[in-house]
């Protein structure tokens, strides 16, 4: 399916959002992190205004560069960004072992690249399951566009409260989504009640690696770079996330930082990197859009506001390169833990 376009991009800045009240909730946005003033105390209580701004903010910036999904993937020499996209979501349908007709839950599933990937991939139902108002209404329509509409939906709602009874799904993902949780343990142990006995749950995590000094003034730049830029409460650590699993219950059966491919994860955003099919994503490609989205806002095709989006957008790719570079952070911390048949807690 072909990327959106420069209008597309334009119209969709604030998502849900009254046109009107894009700068304003750009500015409440910014106050909720480091570099305004912000606490993580504050973007953890009120997480779901936090990240439902973000989301409204920036869709339509990810559509335009990114596509569908909504992640990263390290590469193989050779692959196209798109062939590794998919090949990063058919690995975690593989490590699930899914089988037709299971019916599969995607936790916080962005406008549904991967669900509708991953559903054609491996003849499975998907629901989606994702707080954003805007991002269903655009999954709705590209679910529609697929033909997947019959066997794959949406639900909004808060993965930290599913509307779904206990032991409902055949397995669960998660890509780059649960890093927005306020709490790990809160969000996996919903996963875990939701999930039928002896079945798995997979998942990318943002995670600071062991490599993260928090008395770094460095390290903690970066960590807040990434956590202005991507809507995030706080970045967890490798090791906090497993303790969460396994206090919600899991069996922890594969883990592996997949950082060690050829071509680094965060390439696409590199200033040094140059390239033709994920131009929008360059340095180059990045500059265009960016007085492209201001000569919009100045003939109000773009809400006002729109080029403050970009600016924190830049934020977040100076601190994923670098964050990336140095090792101290990754997107795609992957696990697969299982619930076992009978809760012996
Ligand atoms: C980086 S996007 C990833 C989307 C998708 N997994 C993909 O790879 O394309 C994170 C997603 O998590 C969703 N999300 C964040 N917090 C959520 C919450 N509390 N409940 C449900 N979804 C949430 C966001 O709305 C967004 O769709």
């Amino acid at each position: 399916m072909s990327k959106a376009g420069a209008f597309d991009l334009a119209s969709g800045v604030g998502g849900k959002i009254d046109k009107t009240e894009v700068l304003s909730a750009v500015e409440k946005y910014e106050k909720y992190h480091v570099f305004y003033g912000g606490e993580e105390e504050e973007r953890k209580a009120n997480y779901t205004d936090m990240v439902n701004k973000y989301y409204d903010l920036v869709t339509s910036f990810y559509e335009f560069g990114w596509g569908e999904s909504f992640h990263f993937a390290a590469r193989w020499n050779g692959e196209s960004l798109k062939e590794s996209i998919k090949r990063h979501e058919h690995f975690l349908a593989l490590q699930l072992g899914l089988k037709p007709g299971q019916k599969v839950l995607d936790v916080g599933c962005g406008i549904g690249g991967p669900l509708r990937e991953i559903a054609r991939f491996s003849s499975t139902s998907v629901t989606g399951l994702n707080n954003n108002e805007y991002q269903i209404t655009r999954g709705k329509e590209l679910n529609r566009i697929a033909g997947v509409e019959k066997t794959c939906d949406f639900v909004k709602a808060d993965f930290m409260k599913m509307p779904f009874p206990d032991n409902t799904f055949d397995a669960v993902y998660a890509i780059e989504a649960t890093c927005h949780a306020p709490d790990a343990y809160g969000c996996y142990k919903e996963i875990y009640r939701v999930l039928k006995p002896g079945q798995c749950f997979a998942a990318y995590e943002w995670c600071m690696t062991d490599a993260f000094d928090p008395n770094n003034a460095e390290h903690q730049k970066i960590k807040a770079e990434i956590e202005i830029g991507d809507g995030l409460p706080d970045i967890r650590l490798t090791k906090k996330c497993l303790e969460a699993l396994k206090q919600a219950g899991f069996e922890v059966i594969g883990r592996k930082i997949l950082l060690r491919l050829p071509v680094p994860w965060y390439l696409p955003l590199d200033k040094n990197h140059f390239s033709l099919s994920s131009f929008r994503l360059t340095a180059l490609g990045r500059f265009f859009t960016r007085n492209m989205v201001k000569a919009l806002e100045f003939v109000g095709l773009a809400p006002k506001g729109s080029q403050r989006v970009q600016d924190f957008l830049e934020k977040a790719a100076e601190g994923l390169v670098e964050g990336g570079r140095k090792e101290i952070f990754t997107p795609m911390y992957f696990f697969l833990a299982r619930k076992p048949l009978s809760d012996s807690r």
